[in-house]
């Protein structure tokens, strides 16, 4: 993020702040409860959302060598990456043209082509052609050039890697990260590590997880005794980014920033930023690491999944750097899992007999913004 923009970000939080007050949309939205739990609009959102859009799928440094995939089953197509000999990516869906079975599972390195646990056909990891059919003869009749892996839109950009899962033209992606993209090209993740992912599954349907995110009005009633040690309440700086968000909630610590001069203002240090990119991560900078949740559907509408990961800066190679993020994940998982998930299951659950519309404050701008983009983009 330019350093004008951290310098504007600054002094409207600041000035809120001494208002006693936040960003505030112009009007309170009514949002339908049966989004949540209307079998249609979950098999819309699976067709469009999650087939048309491209999907974050790891970043950079979780396939640096040659050899090294990653997988990904949640979207409803299962996804493979790969970084190939030549150390570019390439994306294909992980299911084999004889049967069907998965060509891999999770992540590994050293794949020097793709072989299927099955009946051992192999496909080359750069184009997905089929290499060779164990006992050819009983496949003679097929011609093989047609039997590759379907090859899906793939694009490396920012230390990050999007994939579409539906087969089709190049993924265009600054137009698609509209504003997000000139944020994303200053925090420099291609020199980020992974530092752990764990995968989740939650009995609530995958917008009321990102919702969780995307205010900081219950910080101090739900996270009393977690993050509110760290984040103001209700105080929080928004902008559309076109279909995406940013959120930057502030720290505790933001009035530090009154005592030294604007161009030495590092915005990062003192908040909290929370980018929602459409249709389903949410991405948080935290001050001194990277948190990305990857929210999926489930099979049901009330039913998600999702991969909760922390990337650090720096590689982790001492016992008091490992100890200090996973220190970082466990608030994290605390958070979430203890105060927040607990509480929305119950929502959830409830969804079934309470008021068809709920409200997003004006004081929640990013949750109207997500809920209207998706209400347009499903339309
Ligand atoms: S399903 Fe893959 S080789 Fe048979
Ligand atoms: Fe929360």
């Amino acid at each position: 993020m330019h350093k004008q923009k951290q310098i504007q970000i600054a002094k409207h939080l600041l000035e809120l702040k001494d208002a006693r007050t936040t960003d505030l949309a112009g009007n309170i939205f009514r949002q339908k409860k049966s989004d949540y739990v209307s079998q249609d609009v979950a098999q819309r959102e699976k067709d469009i959302l999650f087939r048309n859009y491209p999907l974050l799928i790891c970043l950079s440094c979780e396939i640096v060598n040659p050899g090294d995939y990653f997988c990904d089953d949640f979207s409803g197509v299962p996804i493979i990456v790969i970084r190939t000999s030549e150390g570019e990516v390439s994306a294909f869906r992980n299911i084999c043209r004889h049967r069907g079975a998965r060509l891999a599972c999770d992540k590994g390195s050293h794949l020097r082509k793709f072989s299927c646990p099955y009946h051992a056909w192999s496909y080359a990891t750069d184009t997905g052609d089929l290499i060779s059919i164990p006992f050819n003869q009983g496949f003679d009749e097929i011609d093989k050039q047609e039997y590759g892996l379907v090859k899906l839109p793939v694009i490396e950009q920012y230390g990050m890697v999007f994939v579409q899962p539906t087969p089709g033209d190049e993924i265009e992606l600054d137009d698609y990260l509209d504003g997000f993209a000139e944020d994303l090209a200053g925090f420099n993740l291609t020199a980020y590590h992974h530092f752990e992912t764990r995968v989740l599954e939650a009995p609530l349907n995958w917008k009321l997880v990102v919702d969780t995110f995307m205010e900081t009005y219950h910080l101090s009633t739900l996270h009393g005794n977690t993050v509110s040690a760290y984040l103001h309440n209700n105080l929080c700086h928004f902008d559309a980014l076109g279909p995406h968000l940013r959120m930057t909630g502030a720290r505790k610590t933001i009035d530090q920033l009154r005592d030294s001069a604007e161009e030495d203002w590092d915005l990062l240090a003192h908040t909290a930023l929370v980018y929602v990119l459409f249709p389903n991560t949410v991405f948080i900078m935290q001050g001194d690491h990277l948190e990305t949740w990857r929210v999926y559907p489930g099979v049901n509408p009330n039913e998600s999944r999702m991969y909760v990961s922390l990337y650090t800066p720096e590689l982790s190679t001492t016992e008091s750097t490992r100890r200090h993020w996973n220190n970082n994940m466990d608030l994290l998982m605390a958070t979430v899992l203890d105060e927040d998930f607990p509480l929305a299951s119950n929502i959830q659950k409830d969804f079934a007999v309470c008021d068809n519309l709920l409200l997003f404050g004006r004081n929640e701008p990013a949750l109207q913004h997500f809920h209207k983009t998706l209400a347009d983009r499903l339309a």
